[in-house]
């Protein structure tokens, strides 16, 4: 049995329980599975932002719902928020998720060797996390994964099925990455940096990950994905159904899907960049019984050679850096080491 579980369930659907290893510890399992709707995340219409009125508004609300009462940037701090009105066309939306869903719906064979062909393995495919073997207890997903920048080099280790694979998901990264320039410009209006602080190497290189959780035969046993916070600048995800929780206080909030809407939030980068002005929520992905979900996280990295530390701008005497310098390779270096743990991760950065 337990070599069994020790492997990663090649066919989901099959699985008509939930295997030992598949088990999380008391402590950490979901909880209560139904929560209260009404608390859910702040809706932006981003073309609402370029005019300060409802900027203020807006942020006043939020504030107000959620407890903080820090004007300015409070809105993005701590929370993540969902955009619409982002300039992504429906059509381009659907036809993504549509790719991303018949690639999962494939044998997992033919998942695994679609997602072999990079011999640094930056396109990959794999059940649970990249530690499968070396995990205590293994997550209830699957997910695939690639860069989305230097396509010239990186596209032909994209996966060739199903057939418009690169077709479709380069379009959705090319106008992923404008969305997230405009969304960084917001940004560095509130924080008083100067347009296009972000752009360059402290954006240059986006990841796609397409996670995809099968239904579960008990969904109060396991988990999709641990909590956690993103290594990213930003990450904008892009969800259709339930599962997504983000942690206020003590409580987990379902961050319930707006047709077409992407949920922005706040990555440990760019905590370091605006010196803890901005900070991210804890998150994760729960299950549930009946259907598959498919989600898309488009993390917004910077080059693995940028050197990530509070903009001078934001830093003074009376406020001085709270962080150091790294270069982002070293940063996300110690993230995996630290699997994610927000205590570790948090001190970690705390001591550089
Ligand atoms: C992630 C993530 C949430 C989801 O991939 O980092 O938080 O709903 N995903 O899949
Ligand atoms: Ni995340």
């Amino acid at each position: 049995m337990k070599t069994m579980d020790q492997k990663p369930p090649s066919s989901w659907p099959d699985v008509s329980h939930v295997p030992e290893s598949y088990v999380h510890p008391l402590e950490k399992r979901p909880g209560k599975l139904f929560f209260d709707t009404c608390k859910t995340i702040p809706v932006v219409d981003l073309e609402g932002y370029y005019d300060q009125t409802h900027v203020v508004q807006d942020v006043l609300k939020a504030t107000k719902e959620f407890g903080f009462f820090q004007l300015g940037l409070a809105f993005w701090n701590k929370i993540c928020t969902k955009v619409i009105n982002h300039g992504v066309s429906k059509k381009l939306m659907d036809d993504t998720m549509a790719v991303f869903k018949e690639f999962h719906a494939m044998r997992p064979e033919d998942k695994a060797s679609e997602c072999s062909k990079d011999p640094n393995r930056s396109c990959k495919f794999y059940t649970s996390s990249e530690n499968f073997s070396k995990e205590e207890f293994h997550y209830w997903r699957d997910a695939l994964t690639h860069p989305c920048h230097s396509l010239e080099e990186y596209m032909q280790f994209w996966p060739r099925k199903p057939i418009r694979y690169r077709e479709v998901v380069k379009e959705y990264a090319v106008e992923l990455k404008k969305l997230g320039e405009k969304i960084l410009n917001l940004i560095c209006e509130g924080l008083g940096l100067d347009t296009g602080y972000f752009s360059g190497g402290h954006s240059g290189d986006p990841v796609l990950l397409v996670n995809h959780y099968p239904p579960c035969p008990d969904p109060s046993l396991t988990l999709g994905l641990a909590k956690h916070r993103d290594p990213s600048l930003i990450t904008i995800l892009f969800q259709e159904q339930n599962g997504l929780q983000v942690c206020k206080g003590d409580e987990w909030i379902l961050v319930e899907p707006v047709p077409h809407a992407f949920v922005i939030n706040v990555g440990y980068v760019l905590q370091i960049i605006s010196n803890g002005e901005l900070k991210g929520a804890e998150h994760r992905a729960v299950t549930n019984s009946s259907v598959p979900r498919t989600s898309a996280a488009f993390f917004i990295y910077p080059s693995k050679d940028d050197l990530i530390e509070p903009a001078k701008a934001l830093t003074n005497a009376d406020n001085p850096p709270l962080y150091g310098s790294m270069q982002f390779k070293e940063f996300q270096r110690n993230y995996l080491s630290y699997a994610a743990n927000a205590e570790k991760v948090q001190k970690f950065i705390s001591s550089i």
